[in-house]
Parts: structure tokens; sequence; C-alpha cells
């Protein structure tokens, strides 16, 4: 699985830290800033990294801002992504296997390090469960047909 990063100053240090522990899984990533001292907008972060994802170039994205409120509402502006800000374990689970979250959005002012580790294990752990979740999905897709302008 190939996975894209990205954060603003706000995420910064928690980023620091995920990808610290996906660099020890051997877990492929690509980050898209922004790096250490900058004071940048997540809207152009979240663009970036999530325009690769759409293109296939990554399978999915973790996005980290102050709250992880931003990243979600800007990535899901893109057809095709469900993002899913996670805030503790039962919800990353459930994202993964009811919404089949392909963006998990995180909060550097929210939440420590070791809590928002075991959510990304968690979220990279946990598989789709389909069935009556993926009818639920194609009709999300269905809603994006009928809604985006472009
Ligand atoms: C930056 O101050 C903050 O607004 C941003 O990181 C994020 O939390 C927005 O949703």
């Amino acid at each position: 699985m190939k996975i894209a990063t990205a954060s603003d100053h706000a995420g910064y240090d928690l980023k620091k830290g995920i990808l610290s522990y996906l660099a020890e899984r051997k877990i492929d990533f690509e980050d898209y800033g922004c790096g250490p001292d900058e004071r940048v907008d997540y809207v152009d972060y979240a663009e970036k990294a999530i325009q690769n994802v759409c293109s296939g170039r990554h399978d999915r994205a973790i996005l980290i801002c102050g709250t992880g409120l931003g990243m979600a509402i800007v990535a899901n502006k893109f057809k095709g992504i469900r993002a899913t800000p996670c805030c503790d374990e039962y919800s990353a689970e459930m994202s993964r296997s009811h919404n089949d979250s392909n963006c998990l959005t995180l909060g550097g002012r929210v939440l420590p390090l070791d809590e928002a580790l075991e959510i990304v294990r968690i979220w990279l752990e946990t598989e789709f469960e389909g069935g009556r979740h993926l009818e639920r999905i194609d009709k999300i897709h269905k809603v994006e047909e009928k809604n985006f302008r472009p």
C-alpha cells in the first residue's frame, strides 16, 4: 500500500512521529509537505496530497492539521475520496470497516503521538467489510455523480 502524507504547521510535529512509524514498518509513503518552520495553509497541502491519490500514484492518504477537520473538508471535495477525521480507536476501525476510508485525517493539537499511532495502526490494518456497507459506498458514488459540478 502506498500512502500520501501531508500536514500544515499545526500538524507538523505529529506528522514527524507518524512518518517515523511508517518508515520503521517499511510502509511506502511520500510526504507532500509542509516542512519544519513553515507556516502554511492546510488547503494547499491537502490538495497536493489528494491529487496524487486521485491520479492513482497512492492508494490512501494521511493528512494532519491542528484538528484534522480542515484537511478532511478539503479532501472530501475530491471525487472518490472518503476522508475521515478520527480521534479515537473505535472511529478509526469503523472508518475502515464500514466507510472504506481512503484518507485518515488527524489533529496535531488534539492527539498525543501514542494515541495517534494506535489510530494509524488500526486504520492501516482494518479491512473494509463490504456487503451492506458496499451498497452504501455505491450510493455515495451516485450522490457524487448527481451533485458534483465541474
Ligand atoms: C491552523 O491554525 C489550523 O486552523 C489548522 O491546522 C486546522 O486545524 C484547520 O482545520
